[in-house]
């Protein structure tokens, strides 16, 4: 008896326990323009996503509903809403633009979601999200930039400034919003604490068309006395930029302008402002440059200066700047944050008698020291990537970048060292004079970045390929820091366009750069020319420089403008990027058009360009330049980005554009075969770069491909190893595996010898090189321009994850809606991992190889279908989940050369069939 109640308690709870696995499908991750709750936005039409989350297969959204309210309450109530869109038949759950009445300034809505299931069932409502406005009209501004009477007139950093106010708040606070920038970079403190998390504030834009200003709710912050101050330090605004030794390049003279509005309960509200009453003095920090460092005296620092009572008596009065309000914008990018701390591995004294601490990653940052010692005493922390040959501290290669930071102590126990306004890259610190014993708890490595979103891993067998990975990960956090730059340590880290444009597929699998490149982008579309012209960096520092940097639309450079739009819009969907950017787009590509002339050929005499920057020559150590000959390389690319745009075109339903620029590609098509393609499919410039531009590009005659494809792969295997640059490399085993020759594409991403991407994994690297032979093997480090830390390179890693992993946008349906799962198991490999978390949840594309099988599993978002290739793959033995496939996906099935296919929807599933033919 009391077994059989024992069992029936048993299938009670089993049964009770199935019901809740099955969870009712729900709506999750409401996001307004990329963000969570973002407050603060200047987008008048702000587009709202969310996801689905079910436990079931083949689930799709079949309608939704949103509404939207000024209040939390009345909203989940239903109740006085502003946003209503009633059941709207669509599976559409990403980008559904606000379309109620414009919010004003600073108005809070408040809204949620509901969706319908493809069995018609209805979710609940999701939890409320929201989203605020920020200043829309300039004329709100009512505070002051305000400064102090310093202005730089040598190229030096001058100390960083400190501006302060009080005042009284006497009622009950309902909410409390600072709006804030500067004319530098600034921190700000209320009642004795850093406002908000974000660094390197208001960010980097084209200060001369745009300066962004950050909203922080400060509610909780207020008291009833308070003190408001803010930090401000040259950045890029005032310090050093660029490596021809500007300075001061966007203004003399240091500002900050801070409008705190203050909402009573009461209804009553007031604003405090930035004006000629705050006060300002100079403190601790002595100079703060991003490529020489901070120095810092602890003794100056003035204990309670963003606290109210503080003596000000030494202050002086700040002065009221004139500088515009009208090109004031809320940010729309990623704001940089302390993401990451490193311990370091190692305490080395070199053979030079340096005493060095390694991290074991290349990171850009900077050390948070702790140290005891007297007032007075001195300790300064100097950056390396390397450690040279001989293993010595290594700093040649960040040319003018002092790279160092120094602090003066105060002498008053343990002290902490942060530095405001500067970052380093670097792996190795070096301490010099610390006081007493340095053990490794004393730094710590700070790792700041762009806080993106991380959405890709990809992992497979091989260790090597595993930190070559990793190595492309890094690159692009120490890389994106406000802005896309070339490189993170040397006197340079500037938005350079072609090293972004080549990585930023790879770029989107590994993180979520919606964001950040819509911001960047802006820029670009900013700084770009009346007639065109697209600056080689942005924003672009070069205005006014002499030089061929500074004059613009280099090939694979410029064409930022139209492929990163296009990156964007195929990785997450976005068509708005393409309406935003489509004049850029369309402007940068009438310009070659333009300059070409007649012949429609984009040559190297009618435009300077770099052509395939950095490519491998034999004849050549010095690796000046490319072999692949310029004027083939620039009329691909304007080919490549005149389809690009026509594609756009077609997106956006400009039929008239469409026409014209396919013409214009056909143009330009003809012209490129007539002067670069022999009539046996030869190309002039017989280089690996030279084929992987044309045949991956669509450029080569359809009846000449073939013989095309064979140059090419002979070529690869007379050399053995890769001989291309920046603009062939990204091409490279997409367009081997795109010919058919995995085995090549392989056998390079397999070489460890020199030029290869593992060479430098040999050599210790954990991060990717500027150059094939950054440092050659016999440990010798090249002078001159020489990065360990230059994303480029590693653009190999858009064909790990989409070739080898095989998760592969589908261009028809971007954004992940439709997924095309195709792996291509190669080159020894017994196992690779491809996760993508896009924005409709996650997506899985792992396989093995294991007793001689092949195990495949797939995961496929809600809301979302996809299409399998199995490699190799028969009709007759594929299993799921172990089983033969039922009735119902056997029919499915396709047959086609590659394997057969199979569309799905949404799900988890473990396929698996005989490896045989896969294990060569
Ligand atoms: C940068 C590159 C950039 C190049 C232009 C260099 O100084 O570091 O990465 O693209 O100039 O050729």
């Amino acid at each position: 008896m009391k077994s059989k109640i024992l069992l029936s308690l048993l299938v009670l709870i089993f049964a009770i326990s199935s019901v809740h696995s099955a969870k009712a499908d729900e709506v999750v991750n409401l996001v307004c323009e990329y963000h969570t709750n973002p407050i603060g936005i200047d987008i008048e039409k702000p587009r709202l996503s969310w996801q689905m989350t079910s436990d079931g297969q083949n689930v799709m959204q079949t309608a939704y509903e949103i509404r939207v309210s000024a209040s939390k309450n009345d909203l989940q109530k239903g109740m006085n809403l502003i946003w209503s869109t009633g059941k709207i038949e669509s599976d559409k759950s990403l980008d559904i633009i606000y379309g109620g009445p414009a919010l004003k300034s600073m108005q809070r809505a408040y809204w949620q979601v509901r969706i319908w299931n493809t069995k018609n069932k209805a979710t609940a409502w999701s939890a409320p999200a929201y989203w605020e406005m920020g200043v829309l009209d300039s004329n709100l501004w009512s505070a002051s930039y305000i400064g102090m009477n310093d202005i730089t007139t040598e190229k030096k950093s001058h100390p960083s400034q400190y501006f302060r106010k009080e005042f009284q708040t006497n009622k009950p606070i309902k909410s409390a919003r600072v709006y804030v920038t500067s004319l530098g970079l600034y921190e700000l403190h209320l009642n004795g604490k850093k406002v908000g998390n974000d660094l390197f504030t208001p960010g980097y834009t084209t200060y001369n068309h745009r300066l962004q200003y950050q909203t922080y709710d400060v509610t909780q912050l207020l008291q009833e006395n308070n003190a408001i101050g803010a930090i401000v330090g040259d950045g890029w605004y005032r310090g050093n930029i660029g490596w021809k030794g500007d300075y001061a390049f966007y203004g003399k003279q240091l500002g900050v302008l801070v409008q705190l509005k203050v909402d009573y309960a009461d209804g009553t509200s007031e604003t405090i402002v930035s004006d000629e009453n705050w006060k300002a003095s100079y403190g601790p920090i002595l100079e703060s440059d991003m490529y020489n460092g901070e120095k810092y005296d602890a003794r100056l620092e003035m204990e309670g200066w963003d606290e109210s009572n503080f003596d000000e008596s030494k202050w002086t009065q700040a002065q009221i700047l004139e500088h515009r309000k009208d090109i004031l914008v809320a940010p729309q990018g990623v704001p940089v944050k302390a993401i990451e701390e490193i311990k370091p591995i190692e305490l080395i004294t070199t053979p030079k008698g340096e005493i060095v601490l390694d991290l074991g990653q290349n990171i850009v940052g900077w050390a948070r020291m702790k140290v005891s010692g007297k007032a007075g005493e001195k300790v300064t922390l100097k950056f390396a990537e390397v450690l040279d040959k001989e293993g010595n501290f290594y700093t040649v290669n960040l040319r003018a970048a002092e790279a160092t930071d120094s602090y003066i102590l105060k002498g008053e126990g343990e002290e902490v060292f942060e530095p405001h306004f500067t970052s380093h890259g670097f792996r190795y610190i070096q301490v010099i004079d610390y006081p007493g014993t340095l053990n490794l708890d004393a730094v710590t490595g700070i790792v700041i970045h762009s806080d993106m979103e991380p959405t890709g891993t990809f992992t497979t067998s091989d260790p090597m390929i595993n930190q070559l990975q990793s190595n492309i990960q890094w690159g692009q956090k120490d890389n994106l820091l406000d802005i896309p730059t070339d490189c993170p340590q040397r006197d340079e880290r500037a938005g350079w366009t072609g090293d972004a444009q080549v990585f930023s597929m790879t770029a989107a699998y590994n993180f979520n750069v919606a964001a950040f490149y819509t911001k960047w982008l802006k820029d670009l579309a900013l700084d770009q020319h009346e007639n065109g012209l697209v600056t080689n960096v942005v924003p672009d520092i070069l205005t006014g420089a002499q030089g061929v940097a500074a004059m613009g639309g280099a090939t694979g450079w410029a064409d930022a403008a139209v492929i990163m739009p296009w990156t964007v819009y195929q990785s997450y969907g976005d068509k708005r990027i393409l309406e935003e950017q489509y004049n850029s787009m369309k402007g940068w590509v009438d310009y070659m058009e333009n300059e070409s002339g007649e012949d429609y050929l984009w040559n190297n005499n009618k435009h300077w360009h770099w052509g395939d920057w950095l490519a491998f020559d034999a004849n050549n150590p010095a690796y000046n330049g490319s072999v692949t000959e310029k004027d083939l390389i620039a009329t691909a690319y304007a080919y490549y980005s005149t389809t690009i745009l026509s594609k756009t075109a077609k997106v956006l339903s400009k039929n008239e554009d469409v026409s014209n620029y396919d013409s214009l590609a056909k143009n330009i098509k003809e012209a490129f075969i007539k002067e670069y393609v022999t009539p046996n499919g030869r190309l002039v410039s017989h280089t690996q770069t030279a084929y992987a531009l044309a045949l991956s590009f669509d450029l080569i005659p359809e009846n000449l491909i073939e013989k095309s494809a064979e140059y090419f792969a002979e070529d690869v295997k007379k050399f053995g190893h890769l001989t291309t640059g920046f603009l062939g490399t990204p091409l490279l085993c997409t367009t081997l595996s795109k010919i058919g020759r995995d085995d090549l594409a392989f056998m390079l991403l397999n070489r460890k010898e020199f030029p290869s991407w593992l060479y430098p994994i040999t050599m210790g690297a954990t991060t990717i090189w500027e150059r094939w032979d950054t440092q050659k093997p016999d440990g010798t480090i090249i002078e001159g321009m020489n990065s360990f830390n230059h994303y480029s390179y590693g653009a190999v890693g858009e064909w790990m994850y989409q070739h080898v992993g095989g998760l592969q946008i589908d261009p028809e349906n971007p954004g992940y809606k439709h997924i095309l799962f195709h792996p291509h198991p190669g080159g020894g490999l017994t196992s690779a991992k491809a996760e993508f978390l896009s924005r409709y949840g996650q997506i899985k594309s792992n396989w093995e190889i294991k007793d001689d099988m092949f195990h495949y599993e797939v995961v496929i978002p809600t809301n979302t279908t996809g299409t399998v290739t199995f490699p190799q793959g028969e009709s007759t033995t594929l299993l799921l989940n172990q089983k033969k496939l039922k009735p119902d996906m056997q029919e499915k099935l396709q047959l086609t050369e590659a394997g057969v296919k199979l569309t799905l929807g949404s799900g988890t599933y473990h396929f698996s069939y005989p490896a045989m033919k896969l294990k060569s």
